[in-house]
């Protein structure tokens, strides 16, 4: 299968795509191996997501990588994820900033490691003037924490009660200026939102495929792309 085979309108693409990237764990043990071998295999399915995200034209592409509940893993697994994000950053970099990706990291960055706030910064500083792909990865990201975040900020700048709105939320989210995801896809069979965007994806369509995250490819997001382009997005009026 390839791109010709779904119909796929280049004139009304989803402008930002957001993936909750599950069943990582369940794709090892199926195979009887470690979780972090799943996790390996993640970060390769996650290069080709990019690749294709990118080659479609999507402007936006945020990935759910860790979350600020994901340290109550084992000390081994929350180590392993923090060296794939090392080594991801390391390894795909020159590629990325080739293909014109702009990288972004989305979380709060102060608890993460050295090696990846680092790793981290440099693919941010390399790739912040390119003009393709905005990949967000959601690195000790919350929804809710990105939130209190943004209430915090609007407090201490001592903002009078009636003149908070929206938008003066939303400028002080991690993705400040970039448009809310079109599309939220979650595989791995579970249907939950468990923290990811919870502001950002007031309007989102949501997507659950029973795919464990190492098996999607090209093919799904297709899939996922033309089953969206027949939805009714209607925004709240009739
Ligand atoms: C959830 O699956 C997945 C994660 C918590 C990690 C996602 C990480 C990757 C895809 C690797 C790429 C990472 C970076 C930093 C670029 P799970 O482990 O909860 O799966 P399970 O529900 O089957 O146990």
């Amino acid at each position: 299968m390839g791109l010709q085979d779904y119909r796929i309108d280049q004139n009304n693409m989803p402008k930002h795509v957001a993936i909750i990237m599950d069943g990582n764990g369940r794709w090892a043990k199926q195979r009887k191996r470690p979780r972090l071998f799943g996790h390996n295999a993640g970060m390769k399915a996650l290069h080709k997501v990019v690749h294709t995200a990118s080659d479609l034209g999507i402007e936006v592409l945020t990935v759910y990588a860790f979350s600020t509940e994901n340290w109550k893993r084992s000390q081994e697994e929350v180590d392993g994820l923090m060296k794939i994000a090392v080594e991801y950053f390391m390894k795909e970099i020159a590629e990325l900033h080739a293909n014109r990706v702009q990288v972004r990291i989305i979380g709060e960055r102060s608890r993460l490691p050295e090696a990846v706030r680092k790793s981290a910064a440099e693919a941010e500083d390399l790739t912040k003037d390119n003009d393709g792909l905005i990949l967000n990865v959601a690195l000790n990201y919350g929804g809710r924490d990105e939130i209190v975040h943004a209430v915090k900020s609007i407090v201490a700048e001592g903002i009078a009660p009636e003149d908070v709105d929206e938008e003066m939320i939303s400028k002080r989210l991690y993705t400040a200026d970039i448009p809310d995801p079109d599309i939220m896809i979650r595989t791995g069979g579970e249907k939950r939102l468990s923290n990811f965007m919870l502001w950002q994806n007031a309007y989102a369509e949501f997507f659950f495929d029973d795919i464990w995250w190492p098996d999607f490819d090209e093919d799904a997001l297709y899939r996922i792309i033309e089953a969206y382009q027949n939805r009714d997005r209607r925004f709240g009026a009739v």
